[in-house]
């Protein structure tokens, strides 16, 4: 493990010995990286429970790029600050957005990926809601813990706060909800894939105003390991792997 005062120690104690930045960076690890792995394509299960995903790949690249090793550890989406905070887990990688909110009690890396929030609906209701603003008050479907659900409360009290992404969009289906929201790539993809035609998305540039950045949640006291991710991060972008990534879950380079 990365993070505990007994491994900084042992950081310091190497630098003290080596006296060059070397000490740092030559530092090989296992990171222990918590993630829920239900927010297709970032990181999911495939059929044998392995988790994969663009996150997961991005995480293991850029451990690779600083020698160091990746071992993933599934976890619900509101369990994953707690379990950093408390040093069960080194790093977050879990399409978490940077937020004040959350700076208060982890520290990010750099972003890495740009998004925004969606609102899916049953195209039945398409002439009742045609921007946001309509769904003022509704029952409203969100995933739990995330920035959706945050944002959905700021249009209704009526919020359904589920475990994942396909849960909700199937409570969205069955007329349990009248919404669903979440990040724009992830209930795309369900979308696609539960080939839910009666939904569609509800298209309102207004969220386009407030776009997220992904990024990597380290804890507080551990600045070394923020600076070891960003420095592999922006390696793989300098390599041309990150577009690869990129490419190979989202179909285009960036
Ligand atoms: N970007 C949103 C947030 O940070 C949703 C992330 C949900 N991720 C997940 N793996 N369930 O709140």
């Amino acid at each position: 493990m990365f993070s505990g005062i007994l491994k900084m120690k042992k950081v310091f104690a190497a630098c003290a010995l080596a006296l060059s930045a070397f000490c740092v960076s030559a530092q090989a690890d296992t990171l222990k990286v918590g993630s829920h792995p239900t927010f297709a394509p970032f990181e999911f299960v495939d059929s044998e429970g392995k988790a994969i995903g663009f996150d997961i790949d991005l995480i293991n690249a850029i451990a690779k790029a600083n020698g160091d090793t990746v071992e993933i550890v599934s976890m619900p989406f509101d369990g994953l600050i707690p379990a950093l905070v408390t040093n069960q887990i080194d790093a977050i990688i879990s399409g978490m957005t940077i937020t004040d909110a959350r700076k208060e009690r982890v520290e990010f890396t750099d972003g890495y990926y740009k998004s925004i929030q969606s609102v899916l609906i049953r195209k039945a209701d398409a002439e009742k809601f045609k921007k946001v603003e309509d769904l003022k008050g509704q029952k409203i479907c969100t995933q739990i813990g995330t920035t959706g659900d945050k944002f959905a409360r700021t249009l209704s009290e009526d919020v359904i706060a589920m475990n994942n992404e396909p849960d909700a969009l199937m409570e969205l289906r069955n007329g349990g909800c009248a919404a669903l929201i979440n990040d724009r790539p992830t209930n795309l993809y369900y979308l696609l894939q539960s080939k839910a035609t009666e939904i569609g998305e509800l298209k309102d540039d207004s969220l386009y105003l407030n776009p997220e950045f992904y990024g990597i949640a380290v804890n507080k006291n551990n600045k070394a390991l923020v600076k070891r991710l960003n420095a592999g991060l922006e390696k793989i972008a300098a390599s041309g792997e990150l577009k690869s990534i990129h490419e190979k879950w989202f179909g285009v380079a960036d």
